[in-house]
């Protein structure tokens, strides 16, 4: 039994003990598709809703977590497992209430791990569970194996994919490698997409049937749908201005696609706004006063 299977038969163990929260692995393919931009909106919008959300930052790209939300952890996961640090101690505070916890060097242990150090991560991990309802992990594009085993162990995938042909044919290579894995279980498991910088909803569809067409045939496994974000430059000046577009423009196009992403995670119906609003309601109960009299 490999390290990974040790891990995972532990999770499975603590599982049966406590209530989990919901964790979700957004992944992709190629990088800087949007994966960390995307993490970052949904858990405050999750948290807008009424969850109580934690990133995990496993991801080493250039605009990571603390980036974009402008805050400097303290400690990462590496003072966790190595530096006797409980898991309150290395959560950082976000806005809108999230907590944020920083892989650091941790993460690429992670996969390499003795069990005595395996048995303390584990055990001092579960306390998210007590915790957060929702632990979203942003863990880095490609087929490297940490990525590979996120993706394997956490139930729900968000698989974000851009126009690029590379971002597509990564994706594939991607759940091709995680589909070689004997301890993928495609029946357990919910893989959804998010398609990001398309230019409309209609592109952001023929994307998505086009890769879960392939993905059904030659791998058999079958994807689900999240929803779209254009490209829009607000997502990118949000990323310089360390604001995600959800704080900086929550009425904006990419910040109501998030929230429409976040209501069908949460099985939250969409509600067809009201397009009149009260000028029309006004307008409607003058006229009728003129015409009765
Ligand atoms: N819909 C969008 N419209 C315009 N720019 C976007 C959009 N989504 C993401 N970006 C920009 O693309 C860049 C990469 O995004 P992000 O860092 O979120 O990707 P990533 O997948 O996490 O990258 P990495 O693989 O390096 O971790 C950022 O500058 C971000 O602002
Ligand atoms: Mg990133």
């Amino acid at each position: 039994m490999d390290q990974a299977d040790e891990l995972r038969r532990k999770v499975e163990q603590m599982k049966e003990q406590a209530p989990s929260s919901r964790v979700i692995a957004v992944t992709s393919g190629k990088g800087g598709v949007g994966k960390t931009s995307i993490s970052v909106n949904l858990a405050l919008q999750l948290q807008n809703l009424g969850k109580k959300v934690v990133i995990i930052d496993a991801d080493f790209g250039l605009a990571n977590v603390e980036v974009m939300l402008g805050i400097r952890p303290q400690y990462n996961l590496a003072d966790l497992i190595y530096g006797g640090k409980s898991v309150e101690e290395i959560i950082t505070q976000g806005p809108n209430g999230i907590g944020f916890i920083s892989g650091g060097s941790g993460v690429q242990d992670l996969v390499n791990l003795d069990k005595l150090s395996l048995k303390k991560l584990i055990s001092k991990m579960v306390k998210l569970d007590s915790m957060y309802d929702v632990v979203i992990i942003d863990t880095g594009a490609g087929i490297a194996d940490s990525v590979i085993e996120f993706v394997i162990s956490s139930p729900e995938v968000l698989l974000v994919v851009t126009p690029e042909p590379t971002s597509i044919t990564d994706a594939y290579s991607l759940l091709k490698a995680v589909n070689r894995k004997k301890d993928f279980d495609r029946e357990e498991k919910s893989i959804k997409v998010v398609t990001n910088r398309v230019s409309n909803k209609e592109e952001g569809e023929e994307i998505f049937e086009k890769i879960s067409i392939v993905v059904s045939k030659f791998l058999n496994i079958q994807l689900e749908y999240l929803g779209y974000i254009p490209q829009n430059n607000s997502m990118s000046s949000s990323v310089l201005e360390q604001t995600p577009v959800l704080i900086r423009e929550p009425e904006g196009e990419p910040a109501m696609r998030i929230k429409g992403m976040c209501n069908k995670l949460l099985d939250i119906p969409e509600v067809e706004k009201p397009k009149s609003g009260i000028a029309k309601v006004l307008l409607s109960f003058i006229k009728s006063k003129k015409n009765n009299g």
